[in-house]
């Protein structure tokens, strides 16, 4: 395996835009607009890939819509993270077979993280026939020449080999918001957690310019996009791999510089790297939204470092302490594994204590799931899944008793928010901190910054009234 990223040259993108123009040509010379399906799985980086992907089909010639039915093309852009995610691929690509024989000609593809992994490459290959085309997050930009390998010959096509990555910019893009937007800013992992597969699907970690990165949130906030979220699986070690001097908090406080109107978040923080700076850039400005996720995954240390986070329960505590005394109206959110191989019933108790200490907005649980080829997969495990099931129960009561309380005083509050949307009759925004708010206004508020009340409040979500547009 090559371990240098590869920057991908113009003339490599010209050759695989090429590939779009003669399959939108082969198209239109039949007269028919093909239609594609792509769904996906998985975190917001599969959801900025699927951004991606829609655009090179868009560019192919292809109208997207939203059901595998009639589909000319369907993509799965596929999450390995747990072994439920794949289960749920398995059985949504095993129907697929249905939807293929009922239309003539459609193609069906896998990409994602899934495709990054050798043992489910091979079940692809020797159980799902009807699966056409099959691209690891390496090969994305290879999508044209893959679609078009599929329209034109009569083999499987597979682009799976393992490698450490590259950056390829200039990609066609269909966004699925004006409003909002993800901007990957480096992609791949190198912290090699013992329980996480994605390290192996995605490569080692690399960083994309900045110029690259500053031209296109210039460009969004021209085009009336009010909301960037950064992304990457360890924003704060952005820059390392670069030649320009440069860090996450720099990186950050030259996008809030941009003139406009506009907030900036990201995801996600390894606490490990979270530093003082960082808290302080985020309080300095602001256009940087003081929400922040800060994954623990255990709140004890022994466990931290099996699980090879380097660093351990009091210096997560110190720097959440520090965050919330630069950041007083800080949204803080995180994830945390229950059940790692060996957690004891006094570990556990660890976890459940310091969430009572942190008190988090909201929280992401994961049963652990063990990951072939990753060291935690071959750990002992003794707790029995009945065990483990009820410390998650557990927990997930702890933690909405506490998100209820901390929606509960918001009550009476006048927030700033985003409004984004409408579902049923209510309109629906987002405060700073990423609150989901619903409150009854004019559909012309949908885009623009106004003021909310809040009256009410449950676990998940708050209730308003429209006080002014600000
Ligand atoms: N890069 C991010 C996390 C990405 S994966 C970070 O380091 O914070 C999102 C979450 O999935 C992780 O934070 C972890 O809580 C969970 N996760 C990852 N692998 C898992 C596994 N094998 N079993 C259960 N949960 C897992
Ligand atoms: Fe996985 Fe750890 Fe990398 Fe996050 S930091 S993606 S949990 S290896
Ligand atoms: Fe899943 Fe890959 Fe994201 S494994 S969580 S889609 S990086």
């Amino acid at each position: 395996m090559d371990t240098k990223t590869t920057v991908i040259s113009q003339a490599q993108l010209d050759e695989q835009l090429a590939y779009c123009d003669k399959i939108a040509a082969a198209w239109q010379q039949k007269g028919v607009t093909p239609k594609a399906y792509v769904e996906t799985y998985g975190c917001q980086q599969n959801e900025a890939d699927s951004e991606r992907i829609r655009g090179i089909l868009a560019q192919s010639g292809y109208a997207m819509t939203d059901t595998a039915e009639g589909a000319d093309v369907v993509v799965m852009n596929t999450c390995a993270i747990r072994e439920h995610a794949e289960q749920r691929v398995f059985g949504n690509l095993g129907a697929l077979t249905h939807t293929k024989r009922r239309h003539e000609g459609q193609k069906i593809f896998l990409c994602g993280c899934m495709a990054g992994q050798e043992v489910v490459v091979k079940r692809l290959k020797t159980s799902y026939p009807h699966v056409d085309g099959v691209f690891s997050t390496h090969h994305l930009w290879q999508f044209p020449q893959i679609l078009f390998l599929v329209l034109t010959g009569k083999k499987r096509v597979f682009f799976v080999e393992d490698e450490a990555g590259s950056i390829a910019e200039g990609l066609p893009q269909k966004r699925d918001s004006s409003l909002k937007a993800w901007v990957s800013i480096m992609y791949g992992c190198n912290n090699f957690c013992t329980y996480c597969i994605v390290p192996y699907v995605r490569g080692r970690e690399r960083s994309r310019k900045s110029a690259d990165i500053l031209a296109e949130c210039r460009q969004l906030i021209a085009g009336g996009c009010r909301e960037i979220t950064l992304l990457g699986q360890n924003v704060n070690s952005y820059g390392k791999d670069l030649d320009e001097s440069i860090d996450f908090s720099d990186l950050l406080a030259q996008i809030a510089a941009i003139e406009g109107d506009f907030l900036v978040r990201f995801m996600t923080s390894h606490p490990r790297d979270a530093s003082k700076k960082l808290f302080d850039t985020m309080a300095s400005s602001p256009k940087i939204a003081k929400q922040l996720h800060l994954p623990f995954q255990s709140g004890s240390s022994r466990v931290l470092k099996a699980m090879n986070r380097h660093y351990d329960r009091e210096t997560y505590l110190e720097k959440v302490r520090y965050a919330k005394s630069v950041m007083p109206e800080l949204v803080l959110t995180s994830d945390v594994i229950v059940g790692f191989p060996g957690e004891t019933a006094e570990e556990f108790e660890e976890t459940l204590s310091l969430i009572e200490e942190v008190r988090y907005d909201s929280l992401f649980t994961f049963i652990f799931s063990p990951r072939t080829g990753t060291p935690a997969a071959t750990m002992e495990d003794p707790t029995p899944k009945a065990e483990k099931n009820a410390r998650f129960d557990r927990l997930c009561a702890l933690q909405n008793s506490i998100s209820e309380q901390i929606h509960r005083d918001y009550i009476s509050k006048r927030l700033r928010c985003l409004v984004d949307g409408k579902d049923k009759e209510l309109l629906t925004a987002r405060t700073e901190g990423g609150r989901l708010v619903r409150f009854a206004g004019d559909d012309s508020l949908i885009g623009t910054y106004c003021c909310v009340t809040v009256t009410g409040a449950t676990t998940w979500s708050l209730t308003g009234e429209y006080s002014e547009e600000k």
